[in-house]
């Protein structure tokens, strides 16, 4: 399955009921997903969610309080050795490794695992996170996202038919971001199902075939992209400064195919599902009370509004501003900012 959108291939991952907690704090709250075979699966949810205590138990590195959980047909509980054999975990590269070259450390992870180490496989396998002309350069002389991708082409060695991805793109900056995408996508299109965590909505909705939601332990909503932005009333938002005057929050309301209003001084907002009669009605109530509209925009509804829908909040944490994917959500930040 390489198109988003078909048909899903056979259950893979089957979660029921996972609970962890620490201490008073119940990490993991209930989690039930599926992941299929072939697919592109997203943990999204911000800091905190339980997104790492989610895959580590089904990677079977810890234990959970409850719940049960099945990869490729394998108990994580009982069968803990055939998991780890079916899949791929992207390691750090660490300090101990950085004077040996990409090659040498693929070459000494296929040794470990006993699977095919010959210079064709290795050719093959650095190819497929796009290092082929990075073979002899040691670890330590690659850039930040070089060595994530190092990382996951050791993580493929003993092609698992999962690979589980912990905020594969954390810390990169948008050019090494979108290479690994295409790495993300290479590894799919080679036949394994890949599970990754982020935080970044943007990342999940280019990126993953479905997307489990997690806030505070919980899966608040679990679909494809397309069917998360569809599942909330709001195809758009439309914001504008006002000069000359405001129009008050009950006009607003009266627009035509207005959901929500949010009034912050001259500064406003409406989520539509009608962005276009929403648009013409604002222009006419607008002209009406003769007041101008300057920075009018309207954007599509993203995974940020079904987060926002869900519950109540925003997303993403402010210190964050330095580590987003690109200009749009750099204006999206700012624009919350603003308007908080
Ligand atoms: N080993 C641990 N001991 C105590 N609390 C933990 C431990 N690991 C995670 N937590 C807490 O569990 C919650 C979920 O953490 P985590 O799964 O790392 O979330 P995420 O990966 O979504 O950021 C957080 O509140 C975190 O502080
Ligand atoms: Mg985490």
């Amino acid at each position: 399955m390489s198109e988003r959108g078909s048909a899903p291939g056979t259950p893979i991952i089957e979660v029921r009921g996972l609970i962890k907690r620490y201490g008073t704090l119940t990490a993991v709250d209930g989690v039930d997903l599926t992941v299929y075979s072939g697919e592109v699966f997203g943990i999204l949810g911000p800091n905190g969610a339980g997104k790492t205590t989610t895959l580590e138990m089904i990677e079977g590195l810890r234990q959970p309080d409850a719940g049960t959980i099945t990869v490729a047909g394998y108990d994580t509980r009982s069968q803990t050795e055939d998991v780890r054999r079916a899949i791929g975990v992207q390691l750090q590269t660490t300090a101990l490794f950085d004077y040996l070259s990409a090659a040498e450390l693929i070459k000494l992870f296929a040794d470990l695992y006993g699977v095919d180490s010959s210079p064709a496989r290795i050719d093959h396998l650095l190819g497929m996170v796009g290092l082929r002309e990075k073979r002899d350069a040691a670890a330590n002389q690659l850039s930040g996202g070089q060595q994530q991708r190092l990382s996951i082409a050791l993580g493929l060695v003993n092609d698992p038919i999962v690979v589980f991805l912990d905020e594969p793109t954390t810390g990169l900056d948008p050019a090494a971001r979108r290479e690994l995408w295409q790495t993300v996508r290479d590894v799919r299109n080679q036949g394994s199902t890949v599970v990754l965590t982020t935080h970044y909505m943007e990342e999940a909705e280019i990126l993953c075939d479905r997307i489990a939601v997690m806030d505070h332990g919980r899966v608040i909503a679990l679909d494809t992209p397309v069917g998360l932005i569809e599942s909330i009333d709001v195809e758009a938002t439309i914001s504008a400064r006002m000069r000359n005057g405001t129009l008050a929050d009950r006009e607003l309301r009266e627009i035509p195919g207005t959901q929500d209003v949010s009034l912050n001084g001259d500064q406003l907002e409406l989520r539509s599902d009608n962005p276009q009669l929403t648009l013409i009605g604002l222009l006419e109530a607008a002209r009406t009370h003769s007041i101008e509209l300057t920075e009018l925009r309207s954007n599509q509804a993203s995974l940020e509004d079904v987060f926002l829908t869900l519950t109540g909040r925003s997303f993403e944490p402010l210190s964050d501003a330095t580590d987003l994917p690109d200009e749009t959500e750099k204006r999206r930040f700012w624009q919350r900012r603003k308007a908080a």
